[in-house]
């Protein structure tokens, strides 16, 4: 029988050779991938000082702790400013590019479809949304975009006047309220009433809560659940597990595909009993939708709102309430905002339209100003590298060399820091 102390010494020998073998073969991978970017004419970019090097459990720490203190885009600035405005991390083992480089944002907008994609990113979203314009790559997304086009060119842009339905109701409950109001809450109902009105045909009034014909309340918490699920299933299995979060998972994600999926099943009734005559919700998205695709296979129908619906739901009411925002810190834009609008004649014979909204423009780079200043709500985007490519800066000791960004790894775009 082997000696217990021996079989310690083989232990401990045999690990120490592998952790140094490993070690090995890592710098020896490094070397040669340093030697092949320079033969190519590439850079490194610099890299997140990690602690914890194969999770990045360190960094994903830190911006859990900056985003419940409310102060991520500042530690997003704080980043760059130390490690430049492109450099890389690692999380899960996975690269992670952050870049809030214009020339680099520019050349990832521009990238073929082929290259630069969201899918793989948003896999987690699926379970959610299912396959739709937000959610898939290539062909599906392609076909997904050009059968929503006329869809909302139909049902959006032509009709001003459900806006100004919504609109006016808003502002009478702001007038019923009183001067102090939390406008944003304002906001979100308001463009939730809109949008329930746009897609499904529905007047759900959460604008007005004793009127309101939802509980807006469960369904807002189903929806922002839902996203923190979606954000959580990147996640591996075992620490989901481990939080206990795989408990309660399909829950938010039943609620809000059971509330969507009810107007769809009533939609498609109305659509097989009443066809060829006129329908119910004739100018809602959803009609206009069956009719484009041509299918009346519910799930592929609730997914395809689910994808406009859950990216669109309160995007609006976050840049107007930043609008409003900044507007109020600053009077002078305020007056010449209200001069230009009034100026435009809208009070009298005018209609507003998509295209009168086009000769507005100092309100467009209002509009425009906001965004850049505020939004989009979560302030990045996420693109998966579905080929190498090749970002025109963030390599060399001053950072305006190109970089390979390879297949596989992940960039993200800070908007807010830049
Ligand atoms: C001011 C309001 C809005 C802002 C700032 C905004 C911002 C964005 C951004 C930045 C993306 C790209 C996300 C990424 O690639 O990671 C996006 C995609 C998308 N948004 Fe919006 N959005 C707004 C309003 C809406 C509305 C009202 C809808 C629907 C009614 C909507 C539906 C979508 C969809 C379907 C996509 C995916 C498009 C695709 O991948 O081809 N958005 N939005």
């Amino acid at each position: 029988m082997l000696n217990p102390g021996l079989a310690s010494i083989v232990l401990a020998t045999a690990s120490i050779s592998a952790l140094i073998y490993i070690a090995y073969l890592y710098a020896i991978n490094r070397t040669r991938l340093a030697v092949h970017l320079k033969r190519k004419g590439y850079h490194r970019c610099p890299h997140y000082q990690h602690k914890d090097f194969l999770f990045g459990s360190d960094w994903r720490d830190s911006l859990v702790v900056a985003s419940i203190a409310g102060t991520r885009q500042q530690w997003y600035r704080e980043q760059f400013a130390t490690y430049g405005k492109t450099f890389e991390t690692r999380i899960w083992g996975k690269r992670i590019f952050q870049t809030c480089d214009p020339a680099n944002v520019q050349a990832e907008l521009t990238a073929p479809a082929t290259d630069v994609g969201a899918g793989p990113s948003r896999a987690g979203l699926l379970s959610w949304l299912g396959r739709g314009a937000f959610t898939m790559d290539g062909e599906f997304w392609r076909r997904s975009r050009e059968m929503l086009k006329p869809v909302f060119k139909r049902t959006a842009i032509s009709d001003m006047s459900r806006l100004e339905r919504h609109l006016a109701r808003l502002f009478d409950e702001l007038e019923r309220e009183g001067l102090e109001v939390d406008l944003q809450s304002h906001f979100i109902r308001m463009f939730l009433d809109f949008t329930m009105d746009l897609l499904i045909g529905e007047d759900v009034n959460t604008i007005n809560k004793e009127a309101s014909k939802i509980d807006v309340a469960s369904f807002l918490t189903a929806c922002d659940e839902s996203q923190l699920q979606v954000v959580r299933s990147a996640q591996p299995w075992i620490v989901r597990w481990w939080k206990g979060w795989t408990k309660t998972w399909n829950q938010p994600l039943d609620a809000t595909q059971g509330f969507i999926g009810r107007y769809v099943d009533s939609a498609v009734q109305d659509f097989e009993t009443k066809e060829g005559g006129p329908i119910k919700r004739s100018d809602a998205f959803i009609d206009e939708l069956i009719r484009e695709a041509g299918s009346k296979d519910k799930t592929y129908l609730r997914d395809q709102i689910l994808n406009v619906f859950m990216p669109g739901r309160d995007s609006v009411a976050i840049e107007i309430t930043h609008v409003m925002l900044y507007l109020s810190q600053n009077p002078t834009v305020y007056e010449k905002v209200r001069a230009e609008v009034l100026a435009a004649g809208f009070r009298d014979d005018r209609e507003i339209s998509y295209d009168s909204l086009k000769t507005l423009p100092y309100v467009n780079a209002v509009v425009n100003e906001a965004l850049r200043l505020g939004g989009p709500p979560n302030g990045q985007t996420v693109r998966d590298i579905l080929s190498d490519i090749v970002l025109p800066r963030g390599g060399g000791a001053h950072g305006d060399q190109p970089i390979l960004i390879p297949k596989g790894s992940v960039l993200y775009t800070q908007i807010r820091s830049m």
